[in-house]
């Protein structure tokens, strides 16, 4: 009976006992489960029946065997492969002949591997670039790289952009990672976020997670054309990108809004902010992680539906929107999550650590929370989940439209810091009235502070501008 005690004791015996096993076997599984169980092969082994599996009729056959000659190291006959590379149909197999010949780390093998960058599978191509960055300071592989940058695939330009151009332009002087400037912890500024923007240094926060104003919907919120709204959210969030800390996240809080008709001749228009705002953040460095969806009552929504049930006629078909999303993205890095996490100490994990209770799926039951002065607020429930699960308890959380205020509260509630921005003096103003109340036992209070304060406390933070060269006119 076949077993890997078995192959393993073939593999010692004589150096033709696993070929001559092999060329016995009449069924592929049998075939497959030797190649797959071969391990490390010996010096003597003979491997002239491995090429012979180059053109056996079953692809994982031919993937095994291309598996079994990649380990075999200065004995690898390249031309082979190659051969079975241009005629190959199975793009495991493909792959796999691209990989086994990246491995072999040869410069001979150079200009074949810049071959296989013209291939159109975009996996093929990634492979072929892990098998030429082996070649380290090559004037022929960086030549025939760094235009990758601008190819169709969006995987390879990744690769292409992390190797070569993620790392220019970084401040060396940035803080710490777990660190953070002291002028921007527990404040608000009333301003317009790009404005106020211009003062923050490059990655200072850790967390976003905000509500944009809806689009026209309200009356903080008129925008000449839904395109010109969006390229304000892109704005906006490329700015958030820039002052973001490496591999932080932003956790955007859209839904599809309606704008009702203007009268009766007219049909009202549906806007969908979350797919629409998407492709401007991805385009800008933010990396999609999740959607969430915030699931509210029935009971709690604009009745949409009533006039179908009246009428039950298709097409007139019209929904109670219940849910909101809560779109996750990661700052683009090469750099794992692990990183991130590891640049916090021991007791600060800890004391993170996220209780029992939290969500198990992408789907959040919250119900939606009303209140006297602004009339679109998060749910504190909504807010400390979000930040929970994607910041450390003394991390800096950002909102660019702070309305109310729930994300600077919640921050605080969480042993966490904020700093929020809001143009409006109405709610600016309630802010700072509603604050009164949980800031007395703080270590750093609340600040409220207009643009020019903030430009004169920025400016005083001499430290954090002298470090990011930021000029503050
Ligand atoms: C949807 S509300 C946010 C509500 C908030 N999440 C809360 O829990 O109270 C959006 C807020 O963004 C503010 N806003 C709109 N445009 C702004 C801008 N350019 N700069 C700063 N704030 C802005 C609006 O005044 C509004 O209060």
């Amino acid at each position: 009976m076949l077993t890997k005690q078995y192959i393993k004791e073939l593999k010692r015996k004589n150096k033709d006992a696993v070929s001559d096993i092999i060329n016995s076997q009449k069924d592929i599984g049998s075939i497959n489960f030797i190649l797959e169980n071969l391990g490390h092969l010996p010096e003597n082994f003979n491997s002239d029946f491995l090429y012979e599996l180059l053109n056996h009729s079953h692809w994982q056959v031919r993937l095994n065997a291309v598996k079994n000659i990649g380990k075999l190291n200065d004995k690898v006959d390249t031309k082979s492969l190659f051969e079975l590379y241009k005629n190959e149909t199975d793009t495991n197999v493909r792959r796999e002949i691209v990989s086994s010949i990246g491995r072999q780390r040869k410069s001979i093998n150079k200009s074949i591997l810049i071959d296989f960058l013209q291939d159109e599978d975009p996996k093929i191509v990634c492979q072929a670039i892990r098998g030429l960055l082996a070649f380290e300071k090559d004037n022929d592989v960086e030549k025939s790289l760094h235009p990758l940058v601008n190819h169709p695939n969006e995987m390879v330009r990744t690769i292409i952009y992390k190797e070569y151009f993620s790392k220019k332009g970084k401040s060396k002087n940035a803080l710490p990672h777990t660190h953070t400037y002291d002028f921007l912890k527990n404040v608000v500024v009333k301003a317009d976020v790009l404005e106020a923007l211009q003062l923050v240094p490059d990655e200072s926060v850790h967390l976003t997670f905000t509500s944009p104003p809806y689009y026209n919907a309200r009356d903080y919120s008129i925008y000449p054309s839904y395109q010109a709204y969006l390229e304000f959210l892109e704005k906006v969030f490329t700015e958030t990108h820039r002052i973001t800390k490496e591999g932080r996240f932003l956790v955007v809080n859209t839904s599809p809004i309606i704008i009702p008709r203007i009268s009766r001749a007219h049909s009202s228009k549906r806007y969908g902010i979350p797919f629409d705002l998407h492709p401007y953040l991805v385009k800008n460095g933010w990396e999609f992680i999740d959607d969430i969806v915030w699931l509210k009552p029935e009971a709690s929504v604009k009745n949409r539906i009533g006039g179908f049930m009246q009428h039950r006629k298709p097409l007139g078909y019209k929904p109670n929107s219940v849910t909101e999303y809560l779109m996750v993205y990661r700052k683009s890095t090469e750099k794992l999550l692990d990183w991130n996490i590891r640049s916090y100490g021991y007791e600060t994990v800890k004391k993170s650590k996220v209780d029992d209770g939290y969500e198990t799926t992408n789907v959040w039951k919250i119900d939606p929370c009303f209140d006297k002065v602004h009339r679109a607020v998060f749910p504190v429930k909504l807010c400390k989940k979000v930040i929970q699960y994607y910041s450390y308890k003394g991390d800096l959380i950002f909102d660019p439209f702070g309305g109310s205020g729930t994300v600077g509260k919640t921050a605080k509630l969480l042993d966490r810091l904020f700093f929020l921005t809001e143009k409006e003096s109405k709610y600016f103003e309630y802010m700072k009235s509603k604050t009164k109340n949980y800031d007395l036992y703080d270590n750093i209070e609340t600040k409220f502070l207009t643009l020019e304060q903030f430009k004169e406390e920025a400016r005083n933070d001499s430290v954090a501008c002298l470090i990011q060269g930021i000029v503050v006119t």
